[in-house]
């Protein structure tokens, strides 16, 4: 057949529109249709509209009946530390008896922890345990996923999780796209001589880029982590590099770091719950996209991002899972958007907007995803589900019932076929 056609959408949430990052008010248009339907033809939507107008497609279609029930652009999971080795549940009972986040860090553990135990994994090892990751983040919705290097620091260490989420990129249907984030922790061996680690972080970069194993490069810029002077001197040379920027900012301490992911012209600064109102006017002056990560907040037990705020300033806001051992044990995106709406204040047409252009924004994909309209890949997610609403207030379990990449089913009535 050469089109397919989804018909009886009871609510279509395209997002159609301009391309680029949906700023301020933006943010809560979603173009809803009702009664809708929607073409595709090579992998891609050709037209979307209402009623009965598909029926001059019925003679040369595969025709799906969605059954009054919603369809969203598949989910884009925007900030990821994907490929990683082991679990850290032991460090919970640190967590509930007080210790926090950077304690845990600073006593050896923490992200150093996992750093160990990917460096000992091997390569099918880690490939074993990110493809299950996949599954369910696919399973939940996500179509598209950033991963995030950063437990190795260094060369080869780094180089094996990125040719783990390259390799998973060519084998499963769900998109990967790669950033290299080596600037995670500064390893014990080099905490009195930290140029050196810089150093090293710019000649890894340099052997990343003959690889062509990363699209962006991310830096934790954090009080006793990186400083400000360090993120700025490996983001440039990363951006002269060719690589996109991008900054784990004001995560736990107020440090400004918004306001240098502006300086600098990142894509997006992610976290942002310390942000001050005066960073903020630089991110929306930036249009750099604030990627918020509500489960972060969620599992630390900490305050969330102030989006109602950024957004009054006219920012545009992406929300993703922030999927990693230690302060975002999640796959289930879903659950990240729920979040966003009950605790940050998002309202549903901001959250679906956050999770689909605005994340495709941030990975550079706004050209061919996170839209349904003419001309996108056809990514899209049939939930089981009367309206947008309801997919946010029917919290904490999975409304996914079928999911297309391309235009090719993956999932099947919660189930993974083909992979
Ligand atoms: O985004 N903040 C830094 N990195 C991750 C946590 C990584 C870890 O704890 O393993 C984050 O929260
Ligand atoms: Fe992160």
């Amino acid at each position: 057949m050469r089109y397919i056609v989804v018909k009886n959408i009871g609510e279509l949430v395209t997002l159609k529109g301009s391309k680029g990052l949906r700023t301020g008010k933006d943010m809560n248009e979603a173009q809803i249709l009702k009664n809708a339907y929607f073409v595709v033809e090579n992998g891609k939507f050709t037209e979307v509209g209402t009623g009965l107008g598909y029926q001059k497609y019925q003679a040369s279609a595969l025709i799906i009946d969605a059954q009054g029930k919603l369809i969203t652009p598949g989910l884009i999971d925007s900030h990821t530390h994907l490929v990683h080795a082991g679990s850290r549940e032991h460090e919970l009972a640190m967590k509930l008896a007080g210790y926090t986040y950077l304690d845990i860090l600073k006593q050896g553990g923490g992200i150093f922890d996992t750093v160990a135990q990917t460096t000992q994994a091997s390569f099918n090892d880690l490939l074993n345990q990110s493809q299950k990751t996949l599954n369910r983040m696919l399973l939940h919705g996500t179509t598209v996923v950033e991963a995030k290097s950063g437990y190795g620091l260094e060369l080869s260490t780094e180089l094996k999780q990125l040719e783990v989420a390259k390799t998973l990129d060519q084998r499963h249907p769900i998109k990967i796209i790669n950033t290299f984030m080596g600037a995670h922790a500064i390893p014990p061996q080099y905490k009195d001589n930290r140029p050196k680690f810089i150093a090293l972080l710019k000649e890894m970069i340099k052997e990343i880029k003959k690889q062509n194993l990363a699209k962006f490069c991310d830096v934790f810029c954090e009080d006793g982590v990186f400083s400000l002077e360090e993120t700025r001197e490996f983001l440039t040379f990363a951006k002269s590099l060719g690589y996109g920027i991008k900054m784990h900012a004001d995560e736990i301490v107020s440090m400004g770091g918004a306001s240098l992911a502006q300086e600098l012209g990142c894509i997006s600064a992610d976290h942002l719950m310390a942000t001050k109102e005066s960073d903020m006017d630089q991110l929306a002056k930036g249009r750099v996209v604030a990627n918020l990560l509500p489960l972060t907040s969620f599992y630390l037990n900490s305050n969330y991002a102030n989006a109602r705020l950024m957004i009054k300033k006219g920012c545009g806001v992406a929300i993703a899972t922030d999927y990693n051992p230690g302060s975002s044990p999640c796959e289930n995106l879903q659950l990240a958007m729920q979040v966003a709406c009950l605790k940050m204040k998002m309202t549903p047409k901001e959250v679906i907007t956050a999770t689909t252009i605005n994340a495709a924004v941030s990975l550079g994909l706004d050209e061919t995803k996170g839209t349904i309209e003419g001309g996108k890949d056809a990514d899209f997610v049939i939930f089981d589900c009367p309206n947008l609403d309801y997919l946010i207030y029917r919290f904490g379990i999975n409304h996914v019932e079928d999911v297309y990449i391309g235009g090719k089913q993956v999932v099947s009535q919660g189930r993974i076929i083909g992979v």
